[in-house]
């Protein structure tokens, strides 16, 4: 029996085809692909959380979840927050059309409750608090919504096509240099982040995401996930970007 992974119960979203794009600027191209690649990425950690929050019944591995469910929380957080606050108004600015990221922005308030709600409950949570089946409902609560999100945005993001790539590389890469910024403990933060990177996704044909230097996973596995290591063991994928199996999944302690 295969043992469920973090491509569900939410699914993965597909990165645009070359059928999809044939012709478009290969800057759009790039730029919903890697928007796509990173939205996949919290999907799974999503998934992870999902699946492995009612098994957890040991103090350690509680203590050591609550941390990992923080950290994947925080990065969804504040991916939207710095989209928010330039990436969508530099694209308003740039096509001249002011409202043209509404429709992205309207979906953001309709999971954002049910985020905060759930991101507030996990910096409450204690081990003696722990409620594996009260985690579950709380992603419930925004998860579906989220998902709808992360997916109608990539196509909003191909729709630019019609005013070229020129203008949006810089602005996503001002995008990605923000989310830089916002990282205040890199000890919870990278490995939380590379260990929800799967390379071998459709086949291994987005491996060069995200593009860092080779040496960065060894940095993040031997330096950085070393404080926190527990809380890594909930991740779908290796430092290296592999998938690897989700030890508290039910099927996965049946075995
Ligand atoms: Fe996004
Ligand atoms: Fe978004």
């Amino acid at each position: 029996m295969a043992l469920p992974w973090a491509d569900q119960p939410f699914s993965l979203i597909p990165t645009p085809t070359a059928e999809q794009t044939k012709g478009y600027d290969k800057v759009v191209i790039a730029v919903a692909r890697e928007m796509c690649l990173a939205h996949n990425a919290m999907i799974r950690n999503l998934n992870a959380i999902y699946l492995q929050c009612e098994q957890l019944t040991v103090p350690k591995d509680q203590a050591d979840f609550i941390i990992f469910c923080q950290v994947a929380i925080e990065v969804i957080h504040t991916h939207h927050q710095m989209e928010e606050a330039n990436f969508f108004p530099q694209i308003a600015e740039y096509t001249g059309e002011p409202n043209i990221m509404e429709k992205n922005i309207e979906q953001h308030r309709a999971f954002d409750a049910g985020l905060t709600v759930f991101e507030g409950y996990v910096y409450k949570l204690t081990p003696e608090t722990y409620d594996g089946a009260e985690v579950k409902r709380l992603v419930d609560g925004f998860a579906e919504v989220l998902v709808t999100h992360l997916n109608d945005e990539i196509q909003t993001l191909l729709a630019l096509q019609k005013y070229g790539g020129e203008k949006l590389g810089p602005i996503f890469k001002t995008f990605n240099d923000n989310i830089m910024k916002e990282v205040k403990d890199k000890h919870r933060l990278l490995p939380c982040a590379l260990g929800c990177i799967d390379r071998t996704f459709e086949d291994g044909k987005n491996a060069d995401f995200p593009p860092f230097p080779f040496f960065v996973p060894y940095l993040v596995k031997y330096v950085f996930a070393r404080r926190y290591s527990g809380s890594w063991r909930f991740t779908p994928c290796t430092m290296f970007g592999q998938p690897k199996p989700l030890p508290f999944t039910k099927e996965a302690l049946a075995v």
